[in-house]
């Protein structure tokens, strides 16, 4: 028998297991599903015994209580900064190796310099603190000297172990860079547009931001990654001879380390690894401004020093900016799929991060305000990745007569009706709902397209087999899985996870359409009173349906939902399409497979959705618990494993059948 302690443990060090495999190594071993589980196995566990909580358990990832001010921290060794290589060529990295071949005096006869050669993230530097292996402070580099305790912050990161993997030494410092991935970001910032809220500026400012947070549970929504690329304080570890084996070592204890990091030699292995990394740059899933060289050898750092705040052993070496200065010619308005009026600019055009620009967001009425952008000004304009261009600030003005300032139109310019901005939203807000035709436009094109093909089947006396093939084809199309057809809706406020979680709710779309909401709210508050008073006597709590849907949310899909014109439009693509409720789930028939090469007619995230919305389970890796191997093309370790535990190896025609069936006690 294990008791609560053990329990807790157990389940701590499993779970962190799993966060390390999922968030760091990218390879996780179980499903979501279970680790929802453990994970609230423990938080039951914790509320029973307080006493066994920890500041590092994984349960407090989701962030405490809100601080008054962040403490200063002074750091033990100070934080230094780094000097930028402003020559942005090639020659740029030869001046900063013909320096340090100077100042260690060595002559053309010696061999060419070793270097750690890093991305120069664009982020928040932090530097965290592990006594004997666990995470004791996490603090901001300030002015170098001083920093900000963000440890309760910190914790809320989940790549950010908070206790380290393996024999950890009794005092290690991680330096590195607290950043946020572009697709993150435009998440990020999608669901704020969802919700009419104000738009972040950049994932660079967003990251920081969120960290110098004082309410770390606002920090815990923000999806902040971390890279190390640097350490402080150590005690207890024999330091290796290279600073690159300093960074592996400390990728081994488990905390993330850019993988794009190299080990080069001479000029030209750093012009080498600029201009690669510069092609690669646009791909790159976050921002850098740069690449950072490093002289490897840590016995020729301590020799080379520093000057001021900057050690001579390393340097930035930036890329041309993506910045460029040009003309507003235009300021229009674009209504997305929710309804929200963007005002974009239009650009003289201009060439800008490799490709011409001529149109660059200014994200909504208050940002154009606060950047005061009229048609005629020059402006800069950035572009960064896949990011949309936008407008940072305006450079000079133009004439700026009466006409040339921008005022958002009072009806939409797609389908007229009256735009609204709600007191407190930054989005303004087209009113025609399913009647615009900007809003409908995703929903309807897929529509349309099932109605012209039968049409076209049916006026082109078509041969029999190829009418067969269009019926095939249309029949195919006009499936459409219920929490995508609410997502196709753009209700304000309903991105893709709420659909899910009202397509799991409602499972079918009448259901959904003759929902009482009122109602539902009312119920859904009495259920979280009397679990309350369960907790109180030490019952356990009943499970609360739609957690995550407030009553504003309620609200907004309520008036969409009694809109005439969307409750005609509903009505008719009802009517039109094949919408697919959402399955019950068949848990205990659920079975275990492991999805293994590729499949040739749909992608494997597509099988995994597939199967789970039947009930099964999706895992990682082959073990003894697997019921089924599907085999792709090209299958490798996954199906040679398979075999040598004897679990059944199937095909994707047999897969298919399962799917269809639903049932897989073929
Ligand atoms: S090393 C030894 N390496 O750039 C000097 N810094 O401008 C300490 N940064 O405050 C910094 N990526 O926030 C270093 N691979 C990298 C970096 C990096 C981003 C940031 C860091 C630092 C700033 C200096």
């Amino acid at each position: 028998m294990t008791g609560p302690r053990e329990r807790a443990a157990q389940l701590r060090a499993e779970i962190e297991l799993h966060n390390r495999l999922y968030y760091v190594e990218d390879a996780p071993q179980i499903t979501d599903a279970e680790y929802d589980r453990l994970f609230r196995e423990l938080v039951e566990l914790e509320r029973e015994h307080p006493e066994l909580a920890t500041a590092d358990s994984p349960t407090q990832r989701v962030g405490g209580a809100p601080a008054k001010d962040l403490a200063p921290v002074r750091h033990e060794l100070p934080m230094l900064s780094i000097r930028t290589e402003t020559d942005t060529q090639d020659s740029g990295a030869a001046n900063f190796d013909a320096r340090i071949r100077r100042e260690l005096g060595l002559d053309a006869s010696d061999p060419p310099v070793e270097y750690g050669a890093e991305l120069k993230l664009d982020g928040l530097a932090i530097s965290l603190r592990y006594e004997k292996g666990r995470l004791a402070r996490a603090a901001t580099r300030g002015d170098g000297e001083v920093g900000e305790d963000v440890t309760a912050n910190v914790r809320t990161i989940h790549s950010i172990p908070l206790v380290l993997k393996g024999k950890a030494p009794d005092v290690l410092e991680v330096r590195g860079e607290i950043y946020m991935t572009r697709a993150a970001f435009e998440r990020m910032n999608r669901r704020q547009a969802e919700l009419g809220e104000k738009l972040f500026i950049n994932p660079r400012n967003t990251a920081a931001g969120a960290v110098r947070q004082l309410d770390p549970k606002i920090t815990a929504q923000r999806p902040l990654t971390f890279s190390a690329y640097g350490y402080g304080v150590i005690h207890g570890m024999r330091l290796p001879r290279r600073h690159s084996e300093l960074l592996d070592a400390i990728e081994a204890f488990g905390v993330p380390v850019n993988q794009r990091r190299a080990v080069v030699h001479g000029a030209e292995g750093l012009v080498e690894y600029h201009a690669r990394i510069r092609t690669e740059r646009e791909r790159l899933p976050f921002d850098i401004d740069g690449v950072v060289y490093k002289v490897n050898d840590l016995g020729w750092q301590r020799e080379l020093g520093n000057v001021a705040r900057e050690p001579r052993w390393a340097v930035a070496h930036k890329y041309p900016p993506q910045e460029e200065v040009t003309e507003v010619q235009a300021i229009e308005v674009q209504v997305g799929r929710t309804g929200t009026l963007t005002p974009v600019a239009k650009l003289k055009p201009v060439f800008v991060g490799g490709v011409t620009v001529s149109s660059a967001t200014l994200h909504n009425e208050d940002e154009l305000r606060r950047k005061d952008v009229w048609v005629g000004d020059t402006v800069v304009i950035r572009r960064a990745g896949d990011v949309i261009p936008e407008v940072v600030a305006v450079r000079a003005h133009g004439p700026r007569r009466a006409q040339d300032r921008f005022e958002m139109p009072t009806r939409c310019p797609v389908c007229g009706s009256p735009t609204v901005r709600v007191t407190g939203e930054a989005a303004t807000r087209c009113t025609g709902g399913l009647y615009c035709k900007a809003q409908r436009r995703q929903t309807l094109l897929h529509f349309a397209y099932a109605l012209d093909v039968r049409t076209l089947a049916s006026l082109e006396r078509m041969a029999e087999k190829s009418a067969a093939n269009v019926h095939a084809s249309i029949e195919r199309s006009r499936r459409v899985e219920l929490q995508r057809f609410i997502y196709a809706l753009g209700i304000p406020g309903v991105g893709e996870e709420v659909a899910k979680l009202l397509a799991r709710h409602f499972a079918t779309l009448e259901a959904f359409r003759s929902a009482d909401w009122p109602k539902l709210m009312a119920d859904k508050e009495a259920l979280r009173k009397d679990n309350a008073q369960r907790r109180k006597r030490g019952e356990p709590a009943r499970e609360v349906p739609l957690e995550g849907i407030g009553p504003e949310l309620a609200e907004a899909i309520d008036k969409f939902m009694h809109e005439p014109h969307n409750r005609e439009v509903i009505e008719r693509l009802a009517r039109a399409l094949a919408i697919v409720p959402v399955a019950r789930r068949a848990t205990p028939a659920g079975k275990t497979f492991v999805l293994t090469g590729s499949l040739a007619g749909m992608t494997r995230e597509e099988a995994r959705e597939a199967l789970e919305a039947r009930g099964h389970k999706v895992a990682a890796s082959v073990s003894k618990k697997t019921d089924y191997v599907v085999a792709g093309a090209e299958a490798g370790a996954k199906l040679e494993k398979a075999r040598s535990l004897r679990v059944p190896v199937i095909d994707e025609a047999k897969l298919r059948e399962i799917l269809r069936s639903g049932d897989a006690e073929a």
